[in-house]
């Protein structure tokens, strides 16, 4: 049985209580907690740095997956680290050095992630896949939530669910797909279908006044993807 996991997108709770939104997703069931982090030059939208991730980093003890939209990436990467983020995630067009900024993150002990953009190709991915933990890929152009799936991102999906599976037999490590932007119950079978390990999910769970219901709401729909999915799938 494919495990997945929910991480709901802090951009979309309530920003003047966010040590109760926190504790809210924890008790309504978030195996992660994601925060974006945009600095209105990487993308146009500005947010939060290491100061609030450390701040409301004690009400929950789930994992802290910080997604960088920042340029550049790794003067950030430290701080954030001490704030207590356990994966750093980063767009590769915002570093002038992936594999550097990769072993930058590792070597704070965090988990490392690379961000590819609706229009990012794949081989991004190429010499620097085994060093990572996830690769998240974004189905929305970041800066927003609240944007609707980008439908040709499924096809993406069961490229790279290849590509990561060929990946960890040879090297035996966890390796996850993360998808995030416009994940919803009416789509998120179909892209844990596609392949995808890990959802975030910003306004269809912060927009929801029953965080707990509408987790439950997006976990029933993940019961419902049939085995055999991804790869095998478009193999026939
Ligand atoms: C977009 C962010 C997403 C966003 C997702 O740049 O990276 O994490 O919050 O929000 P929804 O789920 O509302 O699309
Ligand atoms: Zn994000």
């Amino acid at each position: 049985m494919r495990e997945f996991l929910i991480a709901p997108s802090l951009l979309s709770a309530d920003f003047a209580r966010l040590a109760d939104e926190i504790r809210d997703v924890t008790a309504a069931g978030a195996d992660w907690i994601h925060l974006d982090v945009m600095d209105h030059h990487y993308v146009p939208n500005l947010t939060v740095g290491p100061l609030v991730c450390s701040a409301i980093r004690p009400y929950t003890t789930v994992p802290f997956d910080v997604h960088l939209m920042t340029m550049p990436v790794d003067p950030l990467v430290g701080a954030f680290a001490e704030a207590g983020a356990n994966l750093i995630s980063f767009h590769p067009e915002a570093s002038l050095h992936v594999h550097r900024t990769i072993e930058l993150i590792r070597s704070h002990g965090a988990r490392a992630g690379l961000a590819l953009n609706p229009g990012t190709s794949l081989a991004v991915l190429d010499h620097v896949m085994e060093m990572l933990d996830v690769v998240l890929v974004m189905s929305v152009d970041p800066g927003f939530g609240g944007q609707a799936f980008i439908p040709e991102t499924l096809d993406k999906l069961h490229l790279l669910r290849e590509r990561v599976d060929t990946t960890m037999q040879r090297t035996g490590r966890p390796l996850l797909i993360e998808v995030d932007g416009g994940v919803k119950a009416s789509n998120i079978a179909r892209i844990a279908e596609a392949g995808a390990d890990v959802l975030v999910a910003g306004s269809a769970v912060f927009g929801a006044a029953d965080r707990a219901q509408a987790i439950g709401r997006l976990r029933d729909e993940l019961g419902t993807v049939k085995e055999g999915t991804g790869v095998a799938a478009i193999e026939g």
